[in-house]
């Protein structure tokens, strides 16, 4: 029996609330989740059916940060010893964030989203912004992480060329590279298969990513801010369990049913989780 096997099977796990994360949140015991991937609204003024990324523009950038500050501190304390945070930003606030959260954890890795946006217009009094800045921060120096779930294989090309005898049978051309801190990842234009009905919805594959490094198999995610619900169905498909919360009811529903899309892939490993739960 491993740790997590004799974690209770609660309630909260596996769903996502159609409710404010700021106070849904208190339901979810302390010291309960291995992982928190937030994607909060990021000060922009995007339509999310509310008025969630209006604060900075209606009430002012310290109100925007004020806000961030008070659901850090109900997250964070959800997290196990050896858990992490990724936080999506932009460069508008990352910076002030990244100091408010240096006080609270240890920053392990700046990651930039190359977004892949190509080359038209754009600015003409600035560089076009075309990344995402996302944070990597650890509770503590023990911290999971499990480099060889998220490792990129080499292409053909790169192993043949190393096919001289002093790489043959070299592990690391075998389980492939360490994805680096720079990931170019395309975002989800409107024919892209993945996308949803969702102003901001990030590709599976980053969140993906996040998942299998930085959660056990069997652990639990806990996203605060689900939009279309890509944190779910990466836990889902994976084998981790999750729990989230969602403020606007259509993208609650959007959830439900990419997560009813899914295949069951992950199923056999949260089985006795949902079956205790008396799901
Ligand atoms: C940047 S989007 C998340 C996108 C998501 N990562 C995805 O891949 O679809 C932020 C979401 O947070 C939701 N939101 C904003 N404030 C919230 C709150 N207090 N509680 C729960 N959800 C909230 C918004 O409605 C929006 O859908």
């Amino acid at each position: 029996m491993n740790d997590y096997d004799r974690r209770p099977a609660a309630d909260w796990i596996n769903r996502v609330f159609c409710e404010d994360a700021l106070t849904g949140m208190a339901r979810i015991p302390g010291g309960s989740v291995d992982l928190i991937v937030s994607d909060p609204p990021y000060g922009l003024g995007k339509d999310y059916g509310n008025d969630s990324d209006k604060i900075a523009d209606k009430h002012g950038v310290d109100a925007y940060l004020n806000w961030m500050e008070q659901w850090i501190d109900i997250a964070l304390p959800k997290l196990v010893p050896t858990g992490c945070l990724y936080i999506c930003l932009t460069w508008r606030y990352a910076p002030e964030i990244f100091v408010m959260l240096k006080k609270r954890m240890t920053m392990i890795n700046e990651i930039i989203w190359d977004r892949r946006v190509p080359s038209m217009g754009g600015s003409t009094r600035s560089f076009t912004s075309v990344h995402d800045t996302i944070g990597f921060f650890a509770k503590a120096k023990g911290y999971y992480f499990d480099l060889d779930a998220v490792r990129i294989p080499y292409d053909a090309e790169t192993k043949k060329a190393r096919s001289r005898s002093i790489f043959v049978g070299a592990k690391w051309l075998e389980i492939g590279y360490n994805p680096k801190d720079l990931w170019s990842v395309s975002r989800l234009h409107r024919e892209h298969r993945e996308r949803a009905d969702h102003p901001t919805q990030k590709p599976l594959e980053i969140i993906e990513r996040m998942v299998k490094a930085s959660c056990p198999p069997g652990g639990t995610v806990l996203d605060p801010f689900m939009g279309s619900g890509t944190t779910a169905v990466a836990a889902k498909r994976h084998g981790r369990n999750f729990v989230g919360f969602e403020l606007n009811p259509e993208y609650c529903a959007l959830i439900e049913q990419r997560l009813a899309n899914e295949t069951n892939a992950g199923d056999e490993q949260l089985a006795p989780v949902l079956a205790a739960a008396g799901k």
